[in-house]
């Protein structure tokens, strides 16, 4: 089937399954290009809560698909590819939450939102790396645990100036970033500017110019006076950062900077999805009920 038979076959579906497809940022060209709605991980949320639509397609990785379930368990959920993890979701489990709680009476667990539906379950509130900072600040405390992003972790508590107590994960094509990516970047595209996420090494963030979640470089570099920019993030995002904004240079501060799942899902897969209904992501009720307080009380504060 050629490309164009695929993309009017999933239209055709779309319409007849009441569907709607929702891509994060980082997934290939032509799965963003198909897609209804392309965001970040709060935008995604928010999307899969408000969206009429009885079927969500979701093209991201697992914990995404599942925090769409969570917010929405009349809709159908189904993520093309099963196996699209997150490794640094998978990095700490409900079990190891509860063991590591224990050890700290009192604290309020904040959780960010690439984690398993149990985690959240046992966590107070949930973040994503647009929200976070507000989050910790609006818990009103000055010592709380997070998990699972050690990274993260460290950027709050920097921005905060609260005690944060983190779990030792870390997304591994983030931590593999290093100042020397930096400094090499800067050397060669000396007018550019440097934007990172937050998911990066602190060592990194503090030579950064911004620090940014995926939707907030994609909105800033709508308004940015400037012409040339480092990304030190996954490389997935340049596609849409260079289609949006043709008069800006975007350069990847790290060529091998790419999340293996995100690149999992394609547009046949995407296809197959609405063909037969796979992969369909379900919580269970009891845990979907608590995971939701987590992240409910995250949308009433950002
Ligand atoms: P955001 O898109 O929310 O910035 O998150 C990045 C990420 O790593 C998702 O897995
Ligand atoms: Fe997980 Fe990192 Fe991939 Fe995001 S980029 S899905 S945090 S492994």
């Amino acid at each position: 089937m050629s490309g164009m038979d695929v993309l009017e076959k999933i239209g055709e579906l779309k319409s007849r399954k009441n569907a709607v497809i929702l891509a994060h940022n980082y997934q290939v060209p032509e799965v963003q290009d198909a897609a209804d709605f392309v965001g970040d991980s709060l935008e995604l949320s928010r999307k899969a809560a408000d969206l009429a639509a009885g079927v969500i397609v979701f093209c991201g990785v697992h914990f995404m698909a599942e925090t769409a379930a969570i917010l929405s368990p009349a809709k159908t959920v189904l993520l093309p590819e099963i196996e699209a993890g997150c490794p640094m979701a998978d990095m700490i489990n409900g079990r190891e939450l509860r063991a590591w709680k224990a050890r700290y009476p009192g604290l309020p667990v904040v959780c960010y939102v690439n984690t398993s539906a149990e985690v959240k379950a046992e966590s107070d509130i949930c973040c994503t790396s647009s929200n976070a900072v507000s989050v910790v600040n609006s818990l009103g405390v000055d010592e709380l645990l997070f998990v699972p992003d050690k990274n993260l972790a460290a950027y709050v508590a920097r921005e905060t100036g609260k005690r944060i107590i983190g779990w030792d994960g870390y997304c591994y094509v983030h931590h593999r970033f290093t100042p020397l990516d930096i400094e090499e970047a800067r050397r060669l595209h000396p007018k550019a500017e440097v934007w990172v996420h937050p998911e990066c090494p602190l060592d990194v963030i503090a030579l950064a110019d911004k620090t940014l979640s995926t939707g907030k470089m994609v909105l800033e570099a709508r308004t940015t006076s400037c012409r040339e920019i480092v990304i030190g993030t996954e490389k997935g995002i340049i596609y849409r950062l260079a289609k949006e904004n043709p008069s800006v240079t975007f350069y990847p501060a790290r060529e091998t900077a790419l999340c293996v799942n995100m690149k999992k899902t394609t547009l046949a897969k995407v296809l197959r999805a609405l063909e037969t209904d796979t992969f369909r992501v379900a919580v269970p009720p009891d845990i979907a009920d608590r995971a939701r307080g987590a992240i409910q009380a995250m949308l009433r504060i950002s």
